[in-house]
């Protein structure tokens, strides 16, 4: 039986700044963002958005009245908690209008944890065939202003729907993982931002890739059409391909897996996958039966690499005029708006249509609009 990818989107905010803007405001040369990080802009979360819009406005562009029937399980990963007790997912139940028959958890390990949601989903699927898992990957990264992290932010979610039979990538159920006990990056509670060892996070992902992508493609002997990277920033994901190969189709690939990436910026949980979408909805050479290489990444750390093979007419169920039409709608925000925004003086509202947004926190409870 294949089980996989049936449908995928992302969403991601209305707001976003240039990162040539962020390097002239901070005195830094533009080109050590744009060339040596390879990012172009970053997006901005605006006032009334949290995780659970987000990943609201991810799900509403694939969930159909049919899913609903079948959708028994959600799995929320994030790294951007709002609750240190209720999953983030149990809000959707009411906006996407979920079953009650339904399992919804939360899932944390930094950005890997949408990888292992995944595992879990191809197994859940595999013992009770007929039922489909949401999984929702949402997060809002933030470094801090002035710090070195600042290029490197972002915010966004994915959504992707496994089932058997999938239209769009049967993921193989076989991978190769590595966890360690680093101190690369890491949010102890109550801290709004991380604590980052950057030299240490970029030395552990690369060593985490090279162990992963060695003994997987060993044991399996897949060969690749394409790899895609969890990307903080798109010159890490080409520093990794590059240790390992340089195959110019592999190159091409990349760079056109790093489509959305590079304006939207890290997006933690959702960032592999977000590099799936650039490549599926932007390369037109893939074809049905191409393998697909992914590396999960999340510090502290965990590192995965799998694979999935493209299924007969993939590119009929993707959702590429929604996407574009998401990052071509956004207002750019000066560097002195976005901070004012960071620094909650100022508050700027989702400028997206027939979107979910935040309503209003009381007592510690979130209620949600579509406006
Ligand atoms: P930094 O120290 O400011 O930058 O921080 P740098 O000095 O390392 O320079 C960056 C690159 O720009 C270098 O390229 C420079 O040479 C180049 P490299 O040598 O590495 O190839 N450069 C220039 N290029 C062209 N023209 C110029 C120029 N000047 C310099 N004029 C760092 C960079 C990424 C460390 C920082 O932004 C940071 O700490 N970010 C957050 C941590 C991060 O993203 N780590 C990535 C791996 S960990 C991970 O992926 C997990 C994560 O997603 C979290 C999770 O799992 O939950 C972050």
């Amino acid at each position: 039986m294949k089980i996989g990818i049936d449908k995928i989107a992302f969403y991601a905010p209305s707001y976003y700044i240039s990162l040539e803007d962020l390097a002239n405001a901070r005195g830094i040369d533009p080109n050590k963002y744009l060339i040596g990080l390879g990012q172009r802009n970053t997006a901005i979360i605006e006032s009334n958005q949290d995780v659970v819009t987000l990943a609201a406005n991810a799900a509403i562009q694939i969930i159909a009245e049919e899913d609903l029937q079948k959708i028994d399980l959600v799995l929320f990963a994030s790294e951007s908690s709002i609750d240190e007790s209720k999953a983030a997912g149990l809000y959707l139940k009411p906006i996407l209008k979920l079953k009650s028959q339904c399992r919804i958890v939360e899932l944390k390990q930094a950005c890997y944890s949408s990888a292992i949601a995944l595992q879990f989903a191809l197994n859940h699927v595999q013992m009770y065939r007929e039922s489909k898992v949401l999984i929702l990957a949402s997060d809002i990264a933030k470094y801090g202003t002035q710090t070195a992290g600042e290029p490197t932010q972002g915010a966004g979610a994915v959504a992707m729907l496994i089932s058997q039979d999938p239209k769009i990538m049967e993921i193989h159920q076989n991978a190769s993982y590595i966890s360690e006990d680093v101190n690369d990056f890491f949010r102890p509670t109550n801290h709004a931002v991380p604590i980052v060892d950057g030299k240490l996070s970029t030395e552990t992902y690369l060593r985490f890739f090279q162990t992963v992508y060695n003994e997987y493609t060993e044991k399996t002997k897949m060969e690749y059409d394409a790899i895609c990277f969890h990307m903080p920033f798109a010159k890490l994901g080409y520093k990794a391909l590059t240790s390992a190969t340089q195959d110019e189709n592999l190159l091409n690939r990349y760079s056109i897996s790093k489509y959305y990436n590079q304006d939207i910026g890290n997006i933690y949980t959702g960032s592999l996958f977000l590099s799936l979408i650039s490549l599926l909805e932007n390369d037109l050479t893939l074809k049905s039966n191409d393998t697909i290489g992914f590396f999960a990444y999340g510090s502290g750390a965990t590192g995965e690499f799998f694979s999935g093979r493209l299924q007969e007419n993939y590119q009929q169920y993707l959702n590429k005029e929604n996407h574009e039409k998401i990052v071509q709608t956004r207002h750019q925000l000066t560097i002195s708006q976005y901070e004012s925004l960071y620094n909650q003086q100022q508050q700027f509202q989702n400028v997206h249509q027939n979107v979910f947004v935040l309503e209003n926190i009381e007592n510690g409870i979130r209620t949600y609009k579509k406006v």
